[in-house]
């Protein structure tokens, strides 16, 4: 939910901090701060709003020193304030703290550090860290710091510095991200990947009770006892370009323009010579697959539309019945799930609590469960039994884009492997399906470069304060990602609906000004969702109509036409997704909103 970055080495530190909490901003940016040891001197900056104005900060006033922790805030506790901003230091002024996650006794720490004489400035969780600290400081940073972590009870990623050991960062995580980039005579602790990776790709992941005592010269990490931990060190696939702009506009719009890439390497090497599915993640043979009685879906946001995909096809291909709960409900409503159900969860950052919390809960209770994710050694990567990765790379905007059609072309593959294994779909049929989709990266490039059409209908949503989307099969969770999509990024209200439900209640919300999209491709439901259309345009709503290239007969009904390529109906979900997505970010653009940092979002939801 918010960014941390340390940095220790030769380069003056700001540079390094404000360099990588750019990176981070998609986790908040609610204000941010800088703490720098400068000689003998802790020098604090913190702003409120957007790091830009820390940034201005710094170059009126710039600070030397080349050791540092920064921080951009997603509020939880007390509002977005300066005093609220972190980095948070004690009483005397000679610590500093920066946190990432939810410390949830702070009221009682609280109580007892002002009992004790300590004074709370801000209305934050995390100040109490930095009192702590203060408290059971003797000399040693990292034992005071492994004292404090057994009073905490909740989450946290802290990077903290004391002005008594200058070399040092003292880090430390539980249930929230962090990372150590390893430099030459350089280290550099972050929440994620982007932060360090103009220093380094060589990455050390700080687990779950590790604490990193962090200086230039290197890493010692321990657990938190105080026995030596093995540190687990990554190469990053990745370079930075990756994480940049690389000329486009926005973060979103490239990383919209780069899903045929992201697709391909999803779907890479994921057939065999022998026409067999490769899906070794799954590690079940075929008697443990025959044994499945259910397929059990947990996912947040997006990743849950993804998941209303996967459900469609496993069902219609492997014929598994399939749940699909969004995580923050399964957690809480005591599931039929057991040795008998294959849980899949499906999170992009690998990081979010409610689908993490849905895990967990999973395994307890017997379930073999899969992750589907984007990041490598995040958090369910530790937690689930296996893990397919897709393959999309870094996603900074904070609409999801590019991991949502990759999630698709993920868990079709884990459905045509369910299918075979359980021999419910012939091997033509699995080979016809393979060809359709491997193909589909090529498809989808073909789509990018030929959507023109979709500024014209941008215009048509331009003023409107609501509108609706409509689909049918696998068009309701396009339909639903549309919907999204466009709610997050341009804040105009959009509801979703299975279009056979609008005469059941929504249609009472038609009219002349709010536009409808109808995800209306071809398929055994066509007629269908042309009725639909008919229906809503007879109330006087104009229309936005995703069909099949090819298709002369839809442009008689719905004012706006985006084509998609032909694909079979089961297929369609990834090219049916590029136009509202695109629809979203132009609208998005026309009203002048800030696409990649939505107001009150962040990329990683790491709380409840
Ligand atoms: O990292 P996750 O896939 O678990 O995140 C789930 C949601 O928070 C995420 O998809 C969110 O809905 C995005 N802002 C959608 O664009």
């Amino acid at each position: 939910m918010c960014g941390i970055v340390g940095y220790v080495g030769p380069r003056r530190a700001t540079d390094v901090l404000i360099g990588g909490l750019a990176r981070l901003e998609y986790r908040g940016y609610d204000s941010a701060g800088v703490a720098v040891i400068d000689g003998d001197v802790l020098e604090v900056q913190r702003r409120v709003g957007k790091l830009a104005n820390l940034r201005e900060a710094i170059t009126v006033k710039p600070i030397e020193g080349s050791i540092g922790i920064g921080h951009t805030r997603w509020a939880t506790h007390g509002r977005p304030s300066e005093e609220n901003a972190h980095p948070h230091t004690d009483c005397s002024g000679r610590i500093a703290v920066v946190h990432n996650g939810i410390i949830e006794n702070y009221s009682d720490l609280r109580s007892e550090l002002a009992a004790a004489g300590h004074v709370l400035r801000s209305e934050t969780d995390t100040e109490t860290v930095a009192h702590l600290v203060e408290a059971y400081y003797e000399g040693d940073l990292v034992e005071a710091v492994r004292k404090v972590l057994a009073r905490l009870r909740g989450s946290y990623a802290l990077a903290i510095v004391h002005l008594d050991s200058p070399d040092e960062i003292v880090a430390a995580r539980r249930d929230s991200p962090l990372i150590i980039g390893l430099g030459e005579g350089e280290n550099i602790v972050a929440s994620d990947i982007p932060a360090v990776l103009e220093y380094t790709r060589k990455v050390l992941a700080l687990r779950d009770g590790q604490v990193a005592l962090v200086t230039a010269e290197g890493v010692t990490v321990t657990e938190l006892d105080g026995t030596p931990a093995e540190p687990e060190i990554i190469m990053v696939e990745w370079d930075l370009a990756a994480a940049e702009k690389g000329g486009y506009e926005d973060f979103m719009l490239k990383e919209i323009y780069e899903q045929p890439k992201a697709l391909r390497e999803t779907l890479r090497g994921r057939m065999g010579a022998d026409g067999v599915i490769q899906l070794s993640e799954l590690a079940m043979t075929p008697e443990q697959v025959a044994a499945i009685e259910r397929v059990t879906i947990i996912a947040c946001g997006t990743s849950y539309h993804a998941g209303l995909v996967a459900k469609q096809l496993i069902e219609a291909w492997a014929r598994i019945p399939v749940d699909i709960d969004v995580s923050s409900e399964f957690r809480y409503r005591d599931p039929i799930v057991d040795a008998r159900t294959l849980v899949v969860a499906i999170t992009q950052s690998g990081e979010t609590a409610d689908t993490l919390a849905g895990v967990r809960e999973a395994c307890e209770r017997g379930a073999k469960v899969m992750a589907v994710t984007n990041v490598v050694g995040s958090r369910v990567t530790r937690e689930a039994d296996g893990v397919i990765y897709t393959h999309a790379g870094p996603e900074i905007g904070v609409a999801a884009t590019k991991t949502f059609t990759a999630q698709i072309a993920a868990l079709t593959v884990l459905a045509l492997r369910l299918a075979q294994a359980k021999g419910a779909l012939s091997e033509e049929r699995v080979a016809a399906l393979w060809d359709e989709l491997a193909h589909i990266p090529d498809l989808v490039e073909a789509e990018l470069e030929d959507l023109g059409s979709i500024d014209e209908c941008a215009l048509a949503f331009k003023d409107a304060t609501s509108s609706l989307f409509l689909g049918r099969g696998s068009g309701v969770p396009v339909a639903m990602e549309g919907a999204l999509k466009l709610k997050e990024i341009s804040y105009i209200h959009a509801e979703a609906y299975a279009a056979g439900e609008m005469k059941h209640g929504p249609i009472a919300l038609i009219t002349p000004d709010i536009p409808v999209v109808v995800i209306a491709t071809q398929g055994h439901t066509y007629e269908k969702a042309v009725s639909n259309i008919q229906e809503v345009r007879a109330r006087g709503a104009q229309v936005v109509a995703v069909a099949t290239a090819g298709d002369d007969e839809i442009a008689h009904h719905a004012e706006y036409v985006v084509t998609i390529p032909r694909v079979s109906e089961q297929l369609c979900a990834i090219p049916a997704t590029i136009p509202v997505q695109l629809l979203a970010y132009r609208v998005a653009k026309l009203r002048g909103c800030n696409v990649d940092q939505p107001r009150n979002l962040a990329k990683s939801v790491t709380v409840e």
